[in-house]
């Protein structure tokens, strides 16, 4: 079954509460373990030579293969099953016929749809022999997307999932990206529901059990805003200096958060 986008490219938007009902969380479970599934199985294909159409191959046949469908295929038009974005390519980076080389950093975001749920998840890979300072910026994003996992529970302002991961970010000298954001998540891809990366003082919503939302920081060793290329797709950092992401989906159970994005 294809998500409703999927021929006419136009994803409809819908009222959907961010606090959803116990059988879509149930749903959801599965599909964020699929997601989980399928990027684990791309992740191992990453090395020096393999291209970003391949990789978009295998995760396309995976997400089949487990009776789902790959959510970003013609998701507002988005030509292919998987983004991979590569060194200074923030997100949204299109599957291609350039090879990875040795020392590339490689950002595989994976989203599928199964049982009428979407399970968005994506990790930063290391190409080979990569070097200390990218490295760095890896393990700094992904320690950013721990940290703010950790906030998460019934009661906290949504700002402090920003906060968490701006301190982590700026006190390690790397920058948060401000244009992309989590979202919250479900029967739809994306809903209106925005999870902000960098502290807002001005965000006063509060986190509510039950509700499904990613969290996605974007980190950069340099300049935090961002070019498009002629696609309309690739965003890439202003100064073309790295920049890395972690993202998982997750519920808001009564005294924290459950990652719905693994194994
Ligand atoms: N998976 C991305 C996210 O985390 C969205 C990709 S939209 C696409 O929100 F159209 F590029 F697939
Ligand atoms: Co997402
Ligand atoms: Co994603």
């Amino acid at each position: 079954p294809r998500p409703p986008y999927a021929d006419t490219g136009v994803p409809v938007r819908e009222p959907e509460n961010p606090v959803q009902p116990p059988e879509v969380i149930e749903r959801m479970r599965r599909a964020g373990k699929a997601a989980a599934e399928v990027l684990a199985l791309v992740g191992e294909a990453v090395r020096p030579g393999v291209t970003t159409d391949e990789l978009d191959a295998l995760c396309h046949e995976a997400c089949i293969e487990r009776g789902g469908y790959p959510s970003p295929l013609n998701y507002g038009g988005f030509p292919k099953s998987l983004c991979t974005s590569v060194n200074e390519v923030i997100c949204h980076g299109i599957p291609d016929s350039r090879a990875l080389l040795d020392g590339d950093i490689v950002n595989l975001d994976v989203t599928i749809y199964l049982d009428g749920v979407h399970g968005d998840t994506n990790a930063t890979f290391l190409v080979g022999d990569v070097d200390p300072e990218s490295r760095r910026l890896v393990e700094v994003t992904r320690e950013c997307l721990e940290r703010a996992i950790a906030v998460v529970r019934p009661g906290q302002p949504f700002n402090a999932i920003g906060r968490a991961i701006q301190e982590h970010a700026e006190g390690n000298g790397f920058g948060v990206v401000r244009s992309f954001v989590g979202h919250g998540i479900g029967r739809q891809f994306h809903t209106d529901l925005h999870v902000p990366h960098y502290y807002d003082p001005g965000l006063t919503r509060v986190i509510e059990e039950g509700m499904t939302f990613t969290i996605e920081p974007m980190i950069t060793v340099g300049a935090w805003d961002h070019d498009l290329w002629p696609d309309g797709w690739t965003a890439v950092t202003v100064d073309r200096k790295r920049t890395a992401q972690f993202e998982h989906t997750l519920v808001v159970t009564a005294d924290g958060a459950e990652v719905l994005t693994q194994v």
